[in-house]
């Protein structure tokens, strides 16, 4: 529950804490504000990408308590509590992810702006069904949108990384590279 401070001006705020990526963080937010916003701004998470801030294109996607969400449409306040992944949860150690090793090998990226969205969506998709066809995987990613149109490269990077992920590979043997995915 969070603890509701009031200023001298009569403006709320809400102390809420999100454990992100495995690290706690307490924030004072407004009760508008969205947990995107709070991602980026207020704990510096900049890999989660604003795009259309209307729950269309998926570019803000994360995981909230092993669900996806679109954070522009989830108030900070909601996810009070919460664990929270963004992509910047995905590498671990020094390695890339099994789905950034998918993408990297797959070129499944371009300009590469819904890539982490697109990332979140993936993993979010083969937690629950670690063997899609490439229809579960079209459906799974539906709500993502690639302006650069790069749809057919994705499906088989996720492809490559449920490949991995079967194989017992959780992280692959690439390092992480900067701004990789
Ligand atoms: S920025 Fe959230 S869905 Fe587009
Ligand atoms: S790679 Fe450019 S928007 Fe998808």
């Amino acid at each position: 529950m969070s603890q509701v401070i009031t200023d001298k001006n009569g403006v709320k705020r809400y102390l809420i804490t999100l454990t992100v990526n495995g690290d706690a963080h307490t924030v004072l937010v407004k009760g508008n504000a969205m947990l995107v916003n709070v991602l980026r701004e207020e704990l510096n998470l900049t890999g989660t990408k604003k795009g259309c801030e209307l729950g269309d294109c998926g570019s803000c996607t994360v995981l909230l308590d092993g669900r996806t969400v679109k954070s522009c449409t989830v108030l900070a306040v909601q996810a009070d509590g919460s664990e929270v992944k963004t992509v910047e949860g995905l590498a671990t150690d020094g390695k890339l992810h099994a789905l950034q090793e998918g993408f990297w090998e797959e070129h499944g990226l371009q300009c590469g702006f819904c890539t982490p969205g697109m990332l979140m969506a993936a993993c979010g998709l083969l937690a629950s069904n670690p063997h899609p066809d490439e229809h579960a995987i079209r459906r799974g990613l539906e709500g993502n949108l690639c302006r650069c149109t790069g749809y057919h490269n994705i499906v088989k990077a996720v492809q490559n990384a449920a490949k991995r992920l079967s194989a017992g590979e959780s992280v692959g043997t690439s390092p992480a590279r900067r701004g990789a995915a």
